[in-house]
């Protein structure tokens, strides 16, 4: 492995209260493609290459692996807890009264941490589908979201908070609407909001808001997701790694269309947690953000590319009655019920 970067090198962002969280990190979401051996040893390698944020979930499936690879990580004094900034989510099927608390407590031990750095409500919907479920499977149970049920699985990421579960809580694949109807009933504010940011789907009315509430937002599928599975694919969907501005940009610094997306997002502001078990991929990843930024107008030729093109759709969270995938994200700026 090329030598590691220096923890001084990596530019950080700052939560609301003042704690500090690296400006990317790794996803360890393997696509039903890699399998979790593959996703802790890339976990392993990050760390040792530099990366201390790493992006995991219950639903992924891979904690009991990943908290193995911390484990060795701390033992062999690669990084100490404190440096270490690990996230997770509870799962759709976990909302209910006392589940929260249930699969935060199960991610922990999974993890073999005492402390969740940032815990995510996954998606706002106690919608359930089995991983790796077809596009088109339904839940007959499934429903609109709703402000109260929301609030019962929010309440419990707060008293995580106060038993010193978890430091901070954050909201994951949220609109404006939903965010209005929730915010003015939090007692502890989100740190941040994990959503999809790509160059094709830049989400700017969303990513405005979040910023103007001093939550941080984390990008997810940075470079566009080019391994996600099956039911995430539709013929519509732009390739962000082609998109004009940024294969220029890719041409002109010598690398990858993949880092320039990453570049790109590091210096708009989110924080982007790109996947890969490919060393030289995750390397490059990380290396970016570190040297030879992009021009301004670089950055202003990737905003131009924005289409509109959400990739994870979410259909199979699609409640009976729901027109389509559109229903999820509240098209009209109202929540669609
Ligand atoms: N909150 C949520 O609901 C949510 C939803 C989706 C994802 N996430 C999180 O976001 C993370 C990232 O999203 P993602 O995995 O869907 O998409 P992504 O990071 O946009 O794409 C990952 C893929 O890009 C390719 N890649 C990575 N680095 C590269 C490089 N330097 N050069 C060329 N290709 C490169 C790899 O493809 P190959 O494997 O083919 O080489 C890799 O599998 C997930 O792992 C997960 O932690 C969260």
């Amino acid at each position: 492995m090329e030598n590691r970067i220096d923890q001084d090198k990596i530019p950080f962002r700052t939560l609301y209260n003042g704690d500090k969280i690296p400006c990317v990190g790794l996803g360890t979401f393997g696509s039903d493609k890699y399998g979790p051996e593959q996703v802790s040893e890339a976990v392993y390698g990050a760390v040792k290459y530099g990366y201390r944020l790493i992006d995991c979930a219950s639903v992924y499936q891979n904690e009991d692996r990943i908290g193995e690879v911390l484990q060795r990580i701390m033992e062999e004094k690669v990084a100490d807890r404190r440096e270490l900034f690990v996230t997770s989510k509870v799962w759709n099927d976990m909302h209910g009264e006392g589940k929260v608390t249930e699969s935060c407590k199960k991610s922990l031990a999974d993890l073999k941490l005492d402390y969740i750095d940032l815990y995510f409500v996954h998606w706002p919907f106690p919608n359930y589908h089995a991983p790796g479920c077809s596009g088109d499977s339904r839940n007959p149970d499934s429903r609109p979201f709703s402000t109260e049920e929301f609030m019962v699985a929010w309440r419990q990421c707060e008293e995580l908070v106060d038993q010193g579960l978890v430091r901070h809580i954050g909201m994951s694949n949220m609109t404006i609407p939903k965010l209005e109807a929730v915010l003015p009933l939090c007692r502890i504010r989100p740190a941040a909001l994990e959503m999809e940011l790509h160059p094709s789907f830049q989400q700017q009315e969303l990513f405005d808001y979040a910023v103007s509430r001093g939550i941080l937002p984390i990008g997810y599928c940075p470079i566009g997701s080019p391994s996600r599975p099956e039911r995430d694919r539709t013929e519509e969907d732009v390739a962000d790694t082609a998109l004009p501005a940024v294969a220029a940009a890719a041409l002109a610094h010598g690398v990858h269309p993949a880092v320039i997306c990453l570049k790109w997002a590091a210096q708009r502001g989110q924080v982007p947690i790109p996947f890969s078990v490919k060393e030289p991929q995750y390397i490059s990843n990380l290396k970016c953000v570190t040297e030879d930024p992009l021009t301004e107008e670089e950055m202003e030729a990737i905003r131009r590319e924005d289409r509109n093109c959400r990739l994870i759709k979410g259909q199979v969270f699609l409640w009976e009655g729901a027109k389509g995938w559109e229903d999820l994200w509240d098209p009209d700026g109202v929540i669609v019920k």
